[in-house]
Parts: C-alpha cells; sequence; structure tokens
C-alpha cells in the first residue's frame, strides 16, 4: 500500500506562527475530543490555548471546568507545566445576544432581543451555530490574548456545512426574500414605486397568508433592525472565511475508519484545496487494531469451527471468533484509509487508536493528545 506522509502534529502546535487549530469531520467522529486533546497538549507543552467547543459530553465539559454556558473562556484547572489553558463551550444564542448588544443601543438591543422571529432564528435557524462558531473564532482572534486558538466544529452531518452554513445564514439574511419583506416599510409612500410597491403588496399578502400577519410583522421588524444596526451578514462571513484562509491557520480533518466518514474528509480536503485553506492533515481516530494479527481471521475461523463441530471448548471458539471478528475489521478499516491515501498521497495522517472507554477527563485527553503525535 502507499503510504502517506505522517501528520506531525506536536510541530503543528510548537510552531508559533500557528494561531488557529480547526478541527472538522463528520458527526460524532472525535473533533471535540481532538480539540480539547491539542488544546491542552499545546497548553502542557508551553502555550497558552484557548478551546472553543460546541456540544461537549457533560462530564468531558465538566472536567475541563465548563459547567456553564456563559460564552466566556473559563481557565482549565490541573494543566502541567508553563503554558495556560482556556476552554469555552460555545453557546450560540448568547453569542448571537451579545453581537446584538454590542452594535445596537439598548432601547433597538431590546427590541430586536425579544422579537420572536429573533429568538427562533437565533436558536434555531440552521447553519446558525456553524455562523456563530465563526464569529466567536473572530472574536477570540481579535482579542488576541492567546498565542493558540483550537476550535471544535458543530456536530453537522456533513463536515462541509461549516464551511458553507455561514455563507448560506449570510446570504438568506442578506438575501432578496428578507430585502423583499423590508422593501414595503422603507419605500412605502414615493410614488415611483407604486407599481413595485403593489406587486410587493401581492407578494406581502401571500406571504401574511402563509406566515400569518403577526410573524410577517415580526419578521419585517426584526430584519430592518437588525440591518439597520449592523448591516452585512455576509461581509462577516466573508471576514472569518478571510481569517479561516490566513498562513496561520491549520485545518485537521477527524474521520473514523469508516466509509461515510473517510468519503466526507475526502469532500473536505478537496474543498479545503479549492478554498486554499491550509491542511495539515488527517486524523483517522477510533482505528480498531488486532493483537496477534499472526493468525488470520480465516484460520481463527476455521479453529472455531472445528472446536464447535467437536462440541468442545467453548470458550475457545468464542474468543477465536472474536479474534476472527477483530481481524475483519481491522483489514476493512484499513482498506478504508488506502482509499483515502491513494486518492489524496500527499495528504499527512495519523492514526489514534480506540480507546476501550470514552474520553472524558485531562488524563483521557492527555493520553489522546499523545497518541495523536505518537510517530
Ligand atoms: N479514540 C477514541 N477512543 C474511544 N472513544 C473515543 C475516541 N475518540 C472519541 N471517543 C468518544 O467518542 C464519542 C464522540 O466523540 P466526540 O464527541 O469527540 O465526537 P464529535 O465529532 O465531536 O461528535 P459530534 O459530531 O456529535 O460533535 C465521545 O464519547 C468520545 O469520548
Ligand atoms: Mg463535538
Amino acid at each position: 500500500m502507499k503510504t502517506a506522509p505522517v501528520l506531525d502534529l506536536d510541530a503543528i502546535i510548537d510552531d508559533p506562527g500557528t494561531r488557529i487549530i480547526v478541527c472538522c469531520g463528520s458527526g460524532g467522529v472525535g473533533k471535540t475530543t481532538t480539540a480539547a486533546a491539542l488544546g491542552l497538549r499545546a497548553a502542557e507543552r508551553g502555550r497558552s490555548a484557548v478551546v472553543l467547543t460546541v456540544d461537549p459530553a457533560r462530564r468531558l465539559a465538566q472536567s475541563m471546568g465548563l459547567s456553564e454556558l456563559d460564552n466566556t473562556p473559563r481557565p482549565v484547572v490541573g494543566v502541567a507545566g508553563e503554558g495556560r489553558l482556556h476552554a469555552m463551550m460555545l453557546d450560540m444564542k448568547r453569542t448571537f445576544d451579545e453581537i446584538i448588544e454590542a452594535h445596537a443601543d439598548p432601547d433597538r438591543a431590546r427590541q430586536i432581543l425579544t422579537n420572536p422571529f429573533y429568538q427562533s432564528l437565533s436558536s434555531s435557524f440552521s447553519g446558525t451555530q456553524e455562523y456563530m462558531a465563526m464569529e466567536k473564532l473572530g472574536q477570540l482572534r481579535r482579542s488576541d490574548e492567546w498565542d493558540l486558538i483550537i476550535v471544535d466544529t458543530p456536530p453537522s452531518r456533513s463536515a462541509l456545512d461549516f464551511l458553507d452554513a455561514p455563507e448560506r445564514l449570510g446570504r438568506f439574511l442578506d438575501g432578496r426574500l428578507i430585502r423583499l419583506l423590508t422593501a414595503p416599510a422603507k419605500a412605502g409612500g414615493r410614488s415611483a414605486f407604486k407599481l413595485l410597491n403593489a406587486g410587493l403588496g401581492i407578494v406581502a399578502g401571500a406571504l401574511t397568508k402563509l406566515l400569518g400577519a403577526q410573524v410577517l410583522k415580526d419578521l419585517q421588524t426584526f430584519v430592518s433592525a437588525l440591518d439597520a444596526v449592523f448591516g452585512g451578514f455576509r461581509a462577516r462571513a466573508e471576514q472569518t472565511y478571510q481569517l479561516l484562509q490566513a498562513p496561520g491557520t491549520a485545518f485537521v480533518v477527524v474521520a473514523a475508519p469508516e466509509r461515510d466518514a473517510m468519503r466526507e474528509a475526502s469532500y473536505f480536503v478537496e474543498r479545503l484545496a479549492e478554498e486554499r485553506m491550509p491542511l495539515a492533515g488527517l486524523v483517522v481516530n477510533r482505528v480498531h487494531h488486532a493483537p496477534a494479527a499472526a493468525l488470520s481471521a480465516a484460520r481463527s475461523t476455521a479453529a472455531a469451527e472445528d472446536l464447535e463441530s467437536r462440541g468442545e471448548h467453548d470458550l475457545t471458539s468464542a474468543v477465536l471468533r472474536m479474534h476472527a471478528g477483530r481481524m475483519y475489521l481491522a483489514a476493512r478499516e484499513q482498506r478504508e484509509q488506502e482509499h483515502f491515501v491513494s486518492a489524496h498521497p500527499t495528504v499527512p495522517v495519523t492514526q489514534v487508536p480506540a480507546m476501550p472507554e470514552d474520553v472524558h477527563d485531562l488524563s483521557g485527553l492527555r493520553r489522546i493528545g499523545e497518541l495523536l503525535s505518537a510517530r
């Protein structure tokens, strides 16, 4: 098999030029774990790091001292060495509120914050979480308090959502439908717009039927208020996009050694290249290795069948079957990785074995950090 170059994560976290590491990948592959482990390792190797997590498992959050969703980085207790680590959980609604509060005078801010459309948009619109993760990243970077920011990405179905959602949300908020909805209020009264307004009136009328008058009114007030306050969602999404293209950024793509996750990782790697975003490499997480690999799956199965046919040594035959299962699994995982490597032979890769237990405390993270960097 072709061998991929080895991903040297220690070199990346030790490099003072690395300012942002983004851990991305499809759902459930280990993004949050990897981000937290890299943060801890970077801090213990002397850097001042902050980890921005999204939806960490409760026990992991607790072990990092994250008990509240208050959107501010908290120091993590128990970090060894000279460096320091802060961690925060992204609260998307709170981040949204903060933007409004920072940009609007108090009256206007209250008007927006209590608007029902705003409330549902800020907590449930698809893409909001991705948008807010980027927004928070921009804030942390501008504050310049940390020399390394590690970003975990939201549990999207597709890894690409992280790149696409902010632009999509920006397009929606800056888009034609919204303009249409807000136009009658802005253009009202001017005779030159009469005809146009009549047309818009029909549209608005139809939407009123569809959405109900109150909803439409809420939507209109919300969007005009928001637009007056800080407009240009799209421009902001683009700014963060540029931050992601900067040379100090490193994307770490995480995948499980399974078909869908590896395929998703492939798409993502290609997309990063198209966008000229700096890829560090691929972490294949939760890899299974079979001990006693000298005993092949086929021989192990044959031996088990032999024992079973004689009705002897139940336990031994069960162990032999288990071993065969592990060997098949390891081979399947190996094939999935080979597909990736032959499609992307220059992408550096590292593997992390599947641990017997979930990773939920600092010592578990430290262990993952060592495995991430093992060469
Ligand atoms: N190498 C590993 N060995 C064993 N368990 C692991 C390993 N890596 C991650 N896990 C466990 O797998 C689960 C999912 O990991 P994690 O939350 O990091 O994934 P994620 O990609 O962030 O998921 P989501 O897309 O839902 O945000 C967690 O319970 C974590 O402890
Ligand atoms: Mg996660």
